[in-house]
């Protein structure tokens, strides 16, 4: 990567960063029909929730990403489930603005560097931590957050890394109930889950139930970060 292409994937990371952190909750998506894209991010926005992991596990993914970031510019618009190099170039065109994955794959995280789409891999121990700080990648997605052992594993774990100024993204059985005590910690970022628009609501096309738990997690946000 060129010194013009690094210095510009990091302004964009940061930026990106910014708006994840400032949102603190992202919506983690898998949805069955791209016509159900543009109301499902509208009730998300309307409850307060203006980040968006759109995971490429249907075929839906790639137009749905591609809507989202032509029809609602406020949404931040990532990709998930980012598993090969060919799904981060076609997340990248249709408009996504970062992705994630479960793991870490080196060659998924120096292709995205490459290509400039900030990228924040899965981490669920000190190797995968290592591994991420070597490949250049500051913000991991702690998955499965919660079967590893939620808040207290995250903040034994990543003790002796903290002065690097690392940040996680904990994903995988958090709720409205739980998502509270990861959102205390200076180490997380954000926090994220499926639970606020699940696939079978998005099918069912129930707008009002997304809108509703969209609100009830952006109000958590809200009461610990006043
Ligand atoms: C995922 O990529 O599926 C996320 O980690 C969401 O996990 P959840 O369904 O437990 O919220």
């Amino acid at each position: 990567m060129s010194v013009i292409q690094t210095f510009l994937s990091n302004m964009l990371t940061l930026e990106i960063s910014e708006k994840i952190r400032d949102c603190g909750v992202i919506a983690v998506i898998a949805i069955d029909d791209a016509k159900d894209a543009l109301p499902m991010a509208s009730a998300l926005q309307k409850g307060g929730i203006s980040v968006i992991e759109l995971t490429l596990r249907t075929p839906a993914a790639i137009d749905s990403i591609q809507i989202i970031s032509e029809e609602l510019p406020a949404i931040t618009i990532g990709a998930g489930t980012v598993l090969t190099c060919d799904q981060a170039n076609q997340a990248l065109s249709a408009g996504a603005q970062f992705a994630v994955a479960p793991g870490l794959n080196p060659k998924v995280v120096r292709h995205c560097q490459s290509i400039g789409l900030p990228f924040a891999p899965g981490v669920m121990t000190p190797s995968d931590i290592e591994l991420s700080i070597e490949l250049g990648c500051k913000t991991m997605k702690l998955f499965p957050a919660e079967s590893i052992g939620g808040i207290n594993t995250l903040n034994t774990m990543s003790a002796p890394y903290r002065h690097l100024g690392i940040k996680f993204i904990p994903l995988g059985g958090l709720n409205q109930n739980n998502m509270g005590t990861y959102l205390q910690s200076p180490l997380v970022e954000a926090i994220g889950g499926s639970w606020i628009a699940k696939q079978e609501t998005i099918s069912a096309k129930d707008w009002n139930a997304i809108e509703a738990s969209a609100l009830a997690a952006s109000s958590v946000v809200k009461k610990l970060r006043k």
